[in-house]
């Protein structure tokens, strides 16, 4: 790929600049070295899985994001395709299931797997969750059910692995999103036994943000997650696997982070016999210079310390990035933005806006090459 070359050039001069700021178990990898394998048969050599998020139109409308996406991936998780605001945007009216239907036969034209993302969550509703006469608590269930089993029996067989219940707790307990208002925390059991019976061979996943650092809140996390796991398993709710978002910030990978602990971590989960993906990974640039050789190098010493650390653990059976390109991620394009005080985009991804390869890829491929053997996959 011309790109490539082009990006790998820079990532070796990133990385001669200075290595390890970290610490020495993070000196970043060649570029050379590293060659231009792709993400995907990299993960594969370890038996995982590498994949992307992607909106199915910057697929449709940008020709080198989608060779980039087909080229290192092999799992696609449409970006906000399957979310109830695009699925369901008027009551009463048939699902729009347009660009969802778009994204998949994208995706299975290039023999890659699909990740739904996602049947419960706290945003991308659509406005008539807010208006009693289509969304209350005498309904809510019925309405659960009826969504969940529509998606999920459309894609049946073609979407492996489904979040079916995204961001649901706090390091309080259970965060309040419109299902837990209207059928309190039992709605999560009610949302995986009803995936399960719509697909009984997909993947059900139960996705978190801020799991991953040694500070209190993210301590706090991982103490009510392992609770409300063990809680679910108690009642036998079909959960399989816990999804590690991994929104990571430089800063709280370089200060907050410690790789034992975060093992520790996973480890618990994996004792529980759930399997453990690490489903949206990114990790933001605010706090480093605008320099955009020291943001490289820095963003892929986070990468490295990051990946080597999950990547032992066997159950971690795959890693899914939060879009591919810097150009496209969500950190420069959606209302959420994160902005720099500097107004500059971020570079959060192992590739730029032209999606040449940067530092972070390097640093992934690396990773991905020195994992850990995967336990075998079960779904
Ligand atoms: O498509 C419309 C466009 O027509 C309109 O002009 C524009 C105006 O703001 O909005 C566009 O939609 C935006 C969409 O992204 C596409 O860019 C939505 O407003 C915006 O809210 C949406 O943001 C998405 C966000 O979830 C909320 O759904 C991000 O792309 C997406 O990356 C982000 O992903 C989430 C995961 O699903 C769950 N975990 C956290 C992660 C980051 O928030």
């Amino acid at each position: 790929m011309e790109t490539t070359r082009r990006g790998l050039l820079k990532a070796g001069a990133a990385v001669a600049v200075g290595a390890g700021v970290l610490g020495p178990r993070t000196l970043l990898p060649d570029a050379a070295a590293v060659g231009e394998t792709a993400l995907r048969t990299a993960a594969g050599r370890s038996g995982r899985y590498f994949g992307s998020s992607a909106a199915v139109l910057n697929l449709l409308t940008d020709p080198s994001y989608a060779d980039l996406i087909t080229r290192h991936c092999s799992v696609l998780a449409p970006e906000n395709e399957f979310k109830w605001a695009l699925l369901r945007p008027v009551p009463g009216q048939p699902y729009n299931f347009l660009l969802a239907d778009q994204a998949v036969a994208w995706a299975e034209a290039r023999g890659m797997d699909v990740r739904g993302n996602c049947f419960t969550w706290n945003n991308s509703n659509p406005y008539w969750f807010q208006l009693p006469q289509f969304f209350n608590p005498g309904n809510a269930l019925a309405v659960l059910e009826e969504h969940i089993t529509t998606v999920m029996t459309r894609y049946k067989g073609r979407v492996r692995s489904w979040d079916v219940v995204n961001e649901a707790t706090n390091g309080a307990g259970y965060y309040p999103t419109p299902w837990a208002k209207m059928l309190g925390p039992r709605y999560i059991d009610n949302a995986f036994t009803i995936a399960h019976r719509a697909d009984p061979d997909a993947q059900l996943v139960l996705n978190e943000y801020n799991l991953e650092y040694d500070n209190r809140y993210s301590r706090d996390r991982q103490a009510v997650m392992l609770r409300v796991l063990d809680d679910l398993q108690s009642r036998d709710v079909p959960v399989h696997a816990l999804g590690v978002q991994a929104h990571l910030a430089h800063h709280a990978v370089r200060g907050q982070f410690d790789p034992a602990k975060h093992q520790r971590f996973l480890r618990s989960v994996a004792s529980m016999g759930l399997k453990i993906v690490i489903t949206e990974l990114d990790i933001t640039d605010q706090d480093l210079p605008g320099d955009v050789v020291t943001r490289d190098r820095e963003i892929a010493v986070a990468y490295q310390r990051y990946l080597d650390c999950v990547l032992q653990v066997p159950q971690v059976e795959g890693v899914v990035s939060w879009g591919l390109s810097d150009k496209h991620s969500w950190l420069n394009s959606s209302e959420e933005r994160f902005e720099r005080e500097d107004g500059l985009d971020q570079r959060p991804l192992p590739f730029d806006d032209r999606m040449a390869a940067k530092p972070a890829y390097a640093a992934t491929a690396r990773a991905l090459g020195r994992a850990r053997r995967a336990a075998p996959r079960t779904r």
